[in-house]
């Protein structure tokens, strides 16, 4: 019988088959972070309207187009995260972490929310992992970053992954060349998609993102910011590429780079999986010198990146097998039921997976059941408090003394 009601439009609800998958990823993520010293963080799902204005950046598609903003009952203009980078830098300075020793490593998962059109790969709340590294300008601190993102991605096993990497400068060195790029622009205005043609002065760098062939063919003779580095910067790049290549990960020099953030200086980069079609970026993230700044702290140096959850999860393409049962405590007789019930009580407590019967089935349709949900053995209470232990690979059953059925299904060790 289906309901009137559906999840809203570019949601979606996370079933069980997927709600593994996803608990084991989410689970080596935290991993990988806990090992480098990256601390679990969590910020609301809304904030401020205005710190994503100044934060993501006026000119960005996000804050143009896709944020869901509200008023609350106190008429404060509120937006459902689009992004977790400004808000970590929200409350870093809120609470004061500028003080502490630096650099302070944080790491999250959660929904975000973006107004975008739905397809495959692109939601309207979807779910990041990511981590923030800031107080660092290292370029230790760049190449720890990508190492993690590479080591999860490698440890999940996703198939395909290639690494971007470009460099945007600082943003004193930035001025120089947009002007430069600006003036190539408007040398081909005719040839631009008219997207890109408004927005030559507000956000050139977009225009190496257009799909349009026109544009394109302006930006494959475009002055690119990597050839332009220079001093510290492209020192600071330079060290990024040979920590990198010592560690052995592979990955492309992409001039063309960029990305739909405003906050990013210096380093940049992208983890693309080409199977995944027009939704190929699993995860990226960059340096971010300006920012903190920008939320009117202190000049705070930092870089971080984020991974889109659902991306990683179409990459890997199988849902997780479940896991199946390592008892399923059946009764002969319902007088049982309280001494199942604290049976598998006893053996979730000793570590077990162990289900007990909910449905009020007979003996074999609580055989059949345990059989579906994969338990391995099936303790069977009969009315006379005797038990039976039934290996449901075997089909063998034998007795087993009452008072020891912990320690037969824990291996004796209990
Ligand atoms: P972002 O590139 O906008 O960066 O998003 C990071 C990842 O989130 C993307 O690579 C993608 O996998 C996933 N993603 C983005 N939008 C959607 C969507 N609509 N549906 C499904 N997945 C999506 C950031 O958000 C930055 N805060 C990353 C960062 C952290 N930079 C520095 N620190």
């Amino acid at each position: 019988m289906a309901s009137k009601y559906q999840a809203p439009r570019g949601t979606f609800d996370v079933l069980p088959e997927q709600g593994r998958a996803r608990a084991r990823l989410e689970a080596a993520a935290r991993e990988v972070f806990a090992r480098a010293g990256y601390e679990p963080v969590a910020t609301p799902a809304f904030e401020d309207t205005d710190l994503f204005v100044r934060g993501v950046g006026r000119s960005t598609d996000i804050v143009r187009k896709e944020m869901f903003t509200f008023e609350d009952k106190g008429g404060r203009s509120l937006t459902l995260r689009p992004e977790g980078t400004a808000p970590i830098c929200r409350a870093y300075l809120e609470h004061g972490m500028h003080k502490l020793a630096q650099p302070v490593k944080l790491a999250y998962v959660g929904p975000f929310f973006r107004h975008e059109r739905p397809q495959a790969g692109r939601y309207r709340q979807f779910h990041q992992l990511g981590l923030e590294c800031i107080g660092a300008d290292s370029p230790l601190a760049d190449a720890e970053a990508i190492m993690l993102l590479s080591d999860l991605l490698g440890e999940l096993g996703v198939p395909g992954v290639e690494l971007r990497l470009g460099s945007l400068g600082s943003l004193e060195a930035r001025r120089g060349y947009l002007e430069e790029l600006k003036a190539h622009l408007h040398a081909h205005e005719g040839e631009l998609a008219r997207e890109v043609r408004e927005r030559i002065d507000v956000n050139p760098l977009r225009a190496f993102d257009s799909d349009d062939e026109g544009t394109r063919a302006v930006m494959a003779s475009a002055p690119t910011i990597v050839e332009r580095l220079e001093g510290e910067d492209a020192a600071h790049f330079a060290e990024v590429r040979e920590l990198l290549d010592a560690a052995g990960i592979a990955y492309e020099i992409d001039p063309a780079l960029v990305r739909g953030l405003d906050y990013y200086t210096r380093t940049i980069f992208s983890f693309v999986c080409e199977e995944l079609g027009a939704q190929s970026e699993v995860g990226g993230g960059g340096r971010y010198d300006g920012l903190i700044e920008q939320l009117g702290g202190p000049a705070t140096p930092a870089v971080g990146w984020a991974a889109g959850i659902e991306r990683i999860l179409l990459a890997l393409g199988e849902a997780e097998e479940p896991a199946g049962r390592d008892a399923f405590v059946a009764i002969a007789d319902e007088g049982q039921r309280r001494r199942a019930m604290a049976l598998a009580t006893e053996l979730r407590r000793a570590g077990l997976s162990a289900e007990v019967d909910l449905a009020g089935r007979g003996l074999k349709g609580q055989l059949k059941h345990a059989d579906r949900i994969g338990a391995r053995r099936v303790v069977i209470l009969e009315a006379d408090g005797s038990a039976q232990l039934r290996d449901m690979g075997s089909g063998e059953q034998r007795p087993v003394e009452s008072g020891n059925l912990v320690e037969e299904m824990t291996g004796g060790e209990s």
